[in-house]
């Protein structure tokens, strides 16, 4: 038994290609681990805290045992439970669309949220990071309305993912690229997200 946490990053609902292959995704593992609880956050929905100025200070006062407002306390207090959150989780599904080359804004602040030295990774005493968030695999659905092959200079996308959750020691990722969805047509685009689907149902079968 245990807790997979689905994050969805396009906000295009039932219209989104990421989002019709991780809920392909969650159908067969669903069938497959009836006992597992399956927690959805939608990071366009979900009220995630601005990661500004304020809520930074308000981190390092609380880390230097200084003197802080209840009400950066509260701020501070909401990026820990949404940081303890993702912990909890044994296995990740994210369902992402390529915005501008990258990733949506919305996911980048999630990001920004987790990725906390002492939390979700360390630094050794020799100096080096060490990611906290270990033994726990990740399936993404990346969709891109471009096709981009392995090593393209303009996908920053899936690099990016891999290097940031790599960084927090999430190694084990399982790509399903949904693509190209939008540039060479509709029917094109339609097959590209039946492939993934497909695909998606079989990473599921064994994860
Ligand atoms: C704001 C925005 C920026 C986009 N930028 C890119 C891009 O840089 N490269 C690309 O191939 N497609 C780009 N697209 C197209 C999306 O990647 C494509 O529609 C994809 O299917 C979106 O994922 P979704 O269907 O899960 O929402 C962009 C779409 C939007 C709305």
């Amino acid at each position: 038994m245990g807790t997979l946490l689905y994050i969805q990053a396009s906000p295009r609902g039932e219209r989104s290609h990421s989002i019709a292959a991780a809920e392909a995704f969650l159908e067969v593992y669903r069938h497959k681990n009836p006992e597992d609880t399956v927690l959805t956050l939608d990071l366009f929905e979900e009220d995630l805290p601005p990661f500004d100025g304020r809520i930074i200070n308000a981190k390092y006062s609380i880390l230097h045992g200084e003197e802080v407002s209840e009400e950066d306390r509260n701020a501070w207090g909401q990026v820990e439970r949404i940081i303890e959150q993702f912990k909890s989780a044994d296995k990740y599904l994210l369902a992402t669309p390529m915005w501008n080359f990258n990733i949506p804004y919305r996911l980048k602040q999630y990001i920004d949220i987790l990725v906390q030295p002492t939390y979700t990774v360390e630094v050794t005493p020799e100096g080096a990071f060490e990611g906290l968030v270990t033994g726990r695999p990740m399936v993404i659905c990346a969709a891109r309305g471009g096709a981009y092959p392995p090593g393209s200079e303009s996908d920053m996308q899936k690099p990016y993912l891999e290097l940031i959750l790599g960084f927090i020691g999430i190694t084990d990722i399982r790509f399903v690229t949904v693509e190209p969805t939008l540039n060479e047509g509709p029917k094109v685009g339609e097959r590209a997200r039946a492939e993934g689907i497909q695909q998606a149902r079989e990473l599921a079968a064994e994860f």
